[in-house]
């Protein structure tokens, strides 16, 4: 949550940072702000409102000259959304300004001190504190009317807080400098021939540069127009080696869609296809992140995966489709919960996190509980090099690459490919599935890309009938089985994105209270994809109707009682029975996204929410 960025070079840098601020804007966008040096000193510019109002202000950055700046774009935690709570903040001879991503979680009785030293407040956030203490270390560096060391204060400020931040810190007297520093919240930077950069993720660098260096908890960098240092805590210099990014430029574009939302659903084919060949070979699934003998896979007790929203909603899909195959116990937990529940977790528990951003700050707790207590923790992944993929003790990535929708469609399409593939190889292994049912599976894996690209075909007839419910107050999903599990990934795309309210239930659990819910022409969407449960969420399908609900099932060819049953049905093509979800949910996105459009919503940005939830 929130995204920072920084820039010194030679090209004027409030431009280049409001790029890179347009390219983190689904990391919050409740307001936005930057700091520029002129020459004599620090500017600051900044509003509540999106990025574009922060345009408008400064004529795209027109009015703030100079070629070292910082600037931010916020998800609000301490203090509402206001231009006052907007960052960058600074301290009171407005000599050096602070953009934070995170929380200073000691940062009362921070404030109190330096209230007692007489430094003043104007704002709410956490991040003025840090503005404050920088001031007062820095000047007590300044010997005799010298100019301080940046450096030392800014180690002394990360030795005295306690929380998550990353930081991008302009000091008037230094101009020929910025620095950046960070503890669990992510940072990277990066140099190409016209200046250093800063970021909270990679879009923002792309369009300047692939070589990037990912920086580590207390870590600190000082950049110059034409290098940088990287200290640690201890003011130690140290020496890190570049990754190259190998996303292409136009990967963080919009490429003539209307949302990243809708070219991410169109990229699913393309994402399912890069998770899945790489890892088929010679017939077989070849998964060498995953660093386990078939001696360790036949060990495994038990699965535990813990994700947050989307990602634990494949993690649903998950634990069906490998208890199934691989016929392994499988529990799925919410990482805020697993990590304050002291989960059991016993010899030979294997656990999985599932995480899109790699920084969801639950998910990455839930991790670490997990290695405390003396479990490897396999991270499936998409960002690589977030903290869950460094963290991890092994990595499974999903090559989606960046996912900036806030709504995730793309990335979840990856994680159920790879869980798939690792269900597929836990049963291979333990000979829980026989080899000519696992070349089967293997042909519908290959085959699910092509059939992705049919649902995405059929657009417009879901277009037109998710425009019959942009008026909706509630919708319904319900399925049993595999079947739920998309139903809750369905219902979540519809109420994040629309604002209507709606639930997911497994069928059977209806009568056992939410039925009265349901009203004349009341839309329930039926997901009917498993052979052997037909009768059984016909027969919920029938009850719904009968107390008014407009029935929309989705489900396979020929199942001429369903269609009889519903009075609106998308079909998905033939597969096999545990991969169905993979189709399922395609034409279950385009409905809540058109229903989204519909309404008018902000689809890609939709209110209240941020990509990465980096605090609790
Ligand atoms: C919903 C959505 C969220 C994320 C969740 C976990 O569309 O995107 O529910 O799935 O915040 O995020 P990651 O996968 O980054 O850990």
């Amino acid at each position: 949550m929130c995204g920072i960025v920084g820039y010194i070079g030679t090209n004027a840098a409030a431009p280049v940072i409001l790029e890179g601020l347009s390219k983190l804007e689904y990391r919050g966008y409740d307001s936005a702000g930057m700091a520029v040096y002129d020459g004599n000193q620090i500017q600051i510019k900044k509003s509540v409102g999106r990025l574009k109002v922060l345009e408008e202000l400064t004529h795209g950055g027109a009015t703030m000259p100079g070629v070292a700046g910082i600037g931010h774009t916020r998800w609000a935690t301490h203090g509402a959304p206001s231009d006052v709570n907007a960052h960058p903040h600074y301290n009171a001879q407005e000599t050096i300004a602070v953009v934070h991503n995170g929380i200073i979680e000691n940062y009362l009785p921070l404030k109190d001190k330096l209230i007692s030293k007489g430094y003043t407040f104007t704002s709410d956030t956490d991040t003025e504190v840090l503005a404050h203490l920088i001031d007062y270390y820095y000047k007590r560096t300044c010997k005799d009317g010298t100019e301080g060391n940046p450096l030392v204060a800014i180690t002394k400020v990360m030795h005295r807080v306690q929380g998550s931040y990353a930081l991008g810190i302009l000091f008037a007297d230094h101009p020929d400098q910025i620095f950046a520093v960070r503890k669990d919240s992510p940072l990277i930077v990066g140099q190409n021939e016209e200046g250093c950069f800063i970021a909270s993720d990679v879009p923002a660098l792309l369009k300047y540069t692939r070589t990037v260096y990912f920086i580590e908890n207390q870590e600190v960098v000082r950049l110059r127009a034409d290098h940088m240092h990287f200290y640690t805590v201890d003011e130690e210099e140290i020496t890190k080696e570049p990754v190259t990014i190998e996303w292409d430029t136009d990967a963080a574009e919009k490429g003539g869609y209307e949302h990243f939302m809708l070219k991410e659903m169109y990229e699913q084919p393309k994402t399912v296809t890069d998770t899945l060949l790489p890892r088929l070979k010679n017939g077989d699934i070849v998964i060498e992140e995953l660093c386990m003998t078939q001696e360790e896979i036949c060990a495994i007790q038990k699965i535990f995966i813990v994700a947050c929203g989307s990602a634990y909603h494949a993690g649903m899909t998950g634990k069906y489709v490998i208890e199934g195959i691989a016929r392994i116990p499988v529990e799925v937990d919410l990482a805020s919960e697993f990590r304050y529940r002291n989960p059991i977790l016993e010899k030979g528990t294997m656990v999985i996190v599932i995480s899109q951003s790699g920084e969801t700050a639950d998910t990455l707790a839930a991790l670490r509980e997990a290695q405390q207590r003396g479990h490897k923790v396999l991270g499936i992944v998409n960002v690589v090099g977030s903290s869950i993929a460094r963290e991890a003790d092994n990595v499974m990535y999903t090559w989606a690459g960046p996912e900036i929708a806030v709504a995730t469609t793309k990335a979840y399409s990856a994680q159920l490919i790879a869980l798939y593939l690792l269900a597929m190889k836990f049963g291979k292994v333990r000979g829980t599935i026989e080899q000519t049912q696992f070349q089967e599976m293997v042909e519908d894996l290959r085959r699910l890309p092509g059939q992705i690209e049919m649902l995405l075909a059929n657009k417009n007839r879901i277009q037109r009938f998710a425009n019959r419910y942009v008026g909706a107050k509630d919708v319904f999903f319900i399925g049993r089985g595999i079947d739920h599990a998309i139903s809750m990934e369905g219902s979540l795309k519809l109420k994040e994105i629309s604002y209507i309210h709606s639930e997911a239930y497994a069928a059977g659990e209806l009568k056992h209270g939410t039925i009265s819910l349901i009203e004349t022409g009341t839309l329930v969407a039926a997901v009917a994809t498993q052979n052997m449960l037909f009768q059984k969420i016909l027969s919920n399908m029938i009850e719904v109707k009968a107390r008014g609900a407009f029935v929309l099932a989705v489900t396979t060819q020929g199942n001429t009682e369903i269609e009889k049953a519903a009075d609106y049905v998308i079909y998905i093509p033939d597969t096999n029975p545990y991969f169905t979800n993979s189709l399922a949910i395609i034409p279950l996105q385009l409905f809540g996204y058109y229903v989204a459009v519909g309404k008018g919503c902000d689809v890609d940005k939709p209110r209240n929410l941020a990509k990465s939830v980096t605090v609790e």
